[in-house]
């Protein structure tokens, strides 16, 4: 199972005083010496934290992969087109909202994602569907021709108690059993640290997990290196 890290914490940090440090780009290229699989930002509408001079400066020098986060959007489409990351993962995207809370609801907003598909396609960036672990979402992405989805492992890592947290892990397992058999990708993210990790790696059949914020947050006690390796220690 692969690991990517997603940065955008970094640069909300730097934004804090408007100036140059924390780089998220430094970040990044560091992230990759020290092993993880991939960078992963999100290039939001109102540019809350990376922005287009980081997302273009990562596409030059990132050498793993870049999996660009982004809503269905126009703006950030023709951005993507001109950047062309190795994978867009789209998202739904709220103004008022502290992070992604969601998957998407790809069965009401077809024709809108399968435009965004078809425009990513044309130049050749693979496409991943951020998506609840359900099998009516699933099988919606796999007809407008996605590569891939990304799970929404959210309500997986906010489980108040045990046994939602099994409910919602089983419920993972079916939907990734689903999307394998139809041969889409799979990738799964947010909320995962370093207490629940251990737990969602009985799922079997990912490609990838993308997490952020709790290995940005340990990376400020331990440093990155360490922060990268123990969780990858704990993937392993
Ligand atoms: N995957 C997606 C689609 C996300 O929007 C996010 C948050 O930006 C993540 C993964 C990573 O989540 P977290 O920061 O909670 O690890």
């Amino acid at each position: 199972m692969k690991f990517t890290l997603n940065v955008d914490h970094v640069a909300t940090l730097r934004n804090a005083r408007g100036e140059q440090q924390p780089d998220p780009v430094t970040f990044a290229l560091m992230a990759e010496q020290f092993g993880v699989d991939g960078i992963v930002v999100h290039l939001r509408e109102d540019r809350r934290h990376v922005n287009e001079r980081d997302v273009r400066l990562m596409r030059e020098l990132v050498t793993t992969k870049l999996d660009l986060e982004m809503a269905a959007v126009d703006e950030i489409i023709e951005i993507a087109r001109d950047i062309q990351p190795e994978l867009a993962t789209l998202v739904p995207e709220k103004r008022q909202e502290l992070t992604t809370e969601g998957g998407l609801n790809v069965i009401d907003n077809i024709e809108q994602i399968k435009d965004a598909i078809i425009r990513l396609h044309e130049k050749d960036i693979l496409v991943s569907l951020f998506v609840e672990p359900s099998i009516e979402q699933i099988d919606a992405a796999y007809g407008i021709d996605a590569d891939m989805i990304e799970i929404h492992t959210g309500n997986y890592a906010n489980a108040e108690t045990e046994d939602d947290m099994f409910i919602e892990l089983d419920r993972i397992k079916l939907a990734v059993e689903h999307a394998k058999k139809l041969g889409l990708g799979v990738n799964a993210g947010h909320g995962l640290n370093y207490n629940n990790i251990s737990d969602f790696l009985e799922v079997e059949g990912i490609d990838e997990i993308s997490i952020g914020q709790a290995v940005i947050a340990r990376s400020i006690f331990v440093g990155l290196e360490k922060a990268i390796t123990e969780m990858r220690d704990l993937i392993k």
